[in-house]
């Protein structure tokens, strides 16, 4: 075979480490820093997938020096590393923490920033790399980003690469994701914006790319000739915890329908990508997201609810109106869930069910595909009475894996067909654990790679989605459910209007 010579040469079996760089986080006492970020720098750096010149720089407000910070980022890390602890590997890192105080419309402190990051060139020899970490509330944005353009920290030239790294929600509707794309885009170049949508950096979103498109036995009745159905859920069974101010201006629709829910259908109705590239596979999936149709009938297919007080797990669970910090006659939705369409050849005609919701009986993210029916049945009606749809299920979390579920006979002198399953669980199959997809993300932004990162098309496409029905949904009453429950009564009748029922993974 000729190879392509435009094809990427480099062999993504082996491990990449970025170059020389500094790694900005913004935001550095929220939550997700404290859980997520500072963890997985720690993750990266044990693993050894961390450049040796390599800066950590935090920017608050709050009156500290390098060694609070550096004491910050050891207790969140000790607390939720994935790798042991061990300490050499932090020393190494606590050296290269630096803080910078002052709030975001401090010009002194930004320009302390950007000398500081000057200093480490010298100091820590990061060759002027740098990515910044936008952990902050959207509304903070256009000020960080301006004090970035204004000290120049945001120019990436031939010598030196400066990347943003911005945090969903990228807006609230269309016209506000697109101002916000627009801002973004004026002072970082297309190609320095990465967008986490962090479902994409989950090991088992990826593997959904390998069993497509590495395998021959799916992908021929991948499609709307054998495939009923598909149903896509992201179940939790928190609730809001402390996001009460968060949580109330955006629902559940804007919070994952919006992002990881549509990506999730990208990934499962997108064609082949030419290579697997940023841009190729970005191309097809935004393909799928422009097809996408919403249903004439939303009064039907599209259902909104909100979890009252009831049980879970043997504890009591109080109502989302009574939870701090949320106004008790709130209509913000906690559970959400439409029937999609896509408009493409493969999939004309094939409903996509997609749910998410808070306090329902389990934490389980799943994408079911529902195939139809033999056309044939050469036995008694009885004998398969107990038979359903066969269905491919990738099990995104707990317990990653794929199960296939299928009709077989059950062992006796009768003649009776049931549903068995087959499973592939990760935990069985392979010795190493999965990376947290914080830390693979991470370490791409720093290499630079893009490929598991929305692009700005994408996220308005989804918008264009979600927009019609938050109007629709505007000054309704979500439907209530009671924790514990699977959702809204008006959930299932939404399935049983076509004949067919939500799984109950
Ligand atoms: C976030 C949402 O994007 O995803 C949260 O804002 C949600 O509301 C979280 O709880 C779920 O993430 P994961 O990785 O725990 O499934």
């Amino acid at each position: 075979m000729i190879s392509n010579p435009l094809r990427d040469p480099r062999d993504r079996r082996l491990p990449r480490v970025p170059e020389p760089c500094a790694l900005v986080v913004f935001g550095i006492t929220g939550d997700l820093a404290r859980k997520k970020l500072l963890p997985a720098v720690y993750d990266l750096a044990n693993r050894g997938l961390l450049p040796t010149n390599f800066a950590l720089l935090g920017f608050a407000r709050r009156d500290w020096g390098d060694e609070d910070f550096a004491e910050l980022a050891r207790d969140a890390a000790r607390k939720a590393a994935r790798t042991p602890w061990r300490e050499e590997v932090w020393e190494r890192l606590a050296g290269s923490v630096r803080f910078v105080q002052g709030s975001f419309d401090d010009d002194n402190a930004f320009d302390q920033l950007a000398a500081t990051l000057g200093e480490l060139e010298g100091t820590h020899g990061i060759g002027g790399n740098a990515a910044f970490y936008l952990s902050i509330p959207p509304a903070m944005f256009p000020i960080v980003l301006k004090q970035m353009q204004r000290t120049g920290m945001a120019d990436s030239t031939p010598d030196r690469w400066r990347r943003v790294v911005v945090e969903k929600p990228f807006g609230t509707d269309l016209a506000s994701s697109r101002e916000l794309n627009a801002l973004v885009d004026s002072v970082f170049t297309a190609d320095d914006v990465f967008r986490i949508d962090h479902y994409l950096g989950k090991e088992t979103v990826q593997n959904l790319m390998a069993l497509r498109f590495a395998n021959t036995l799916f992908e021929p009745v991948w499609n709307g000739h054998h495939v009923d159905s598909v149903q896509i859920t992201m179940a939790e069974d928190v609730g809001i915890g402390g996001r009460a101010g968060f949580y109330e201006e955006t629902g559940a629709a804007r919070d994952v329908l919006q992002n990881h829910l549509l990506q999730l259908l990208a990934l499962t109705a997108m064609e082949e990508p030419v290579e697997f590239s940023a841009e190729e596979i970005r191309t097809e999936k935004l393909k799928v997201l422009r097809a996408i149709s919403l249903p004439e009938d939303l009064g039907t297919f599209a259902v909104r609810g909100q979890y009252e007080q009831g049980w879970l797990a043997g504890q009591r669970a109080s109502g989302y109106r009574q939870e701090e910090g949320v106004d008790p006659e709130s209509t913000t939705e906690t559970y959400a869930a439409v029937r999609l369409g896509v408009e493409t050849r493969r999939w004309a005609g094939v409903p996509f069910y997609l749910r998410t919701g808070k306090r329902l009986p389990r934490r389980v993210t799943e994408i079911a595909l529902v195939f139809k029916q033999a056309p044939h049945l050469p036995f008694a009606a009885t004998d398969t009475e107990e038979l359903g749809n066969n269905q491919l299920v990738v099990r995104v979390q707990p317990d990653e894996g794929v199960t296939l579920k299928f009709g077989s006979k059950v062992p006796g002198s009768v003649m009776e067909v049931r549903d068995v399953s087959m499973d592939f669980l990760y935990g069985e199959q392979f010795t190493e654990a999965s990376p947290e997809a914080y830390e693979r993300l991470l370490l791409d932004v720093l290499l630079g790679d893009a490929t598991l990162f929305p692009r700005n098309a994408e996220v308005e496409a989804s918008w264009a989605v979600i927009d019609p029905l938050e109007e629709f949904w505007a000054g309704t009453t979500p439907h209530p459910y009671r924790a514990g429950e699977w959702g809204p009564r008006a959930a299932d009748e939404m399935l049983a209007a076509e004949g067919r029922r939500w799984r109950r993974p």
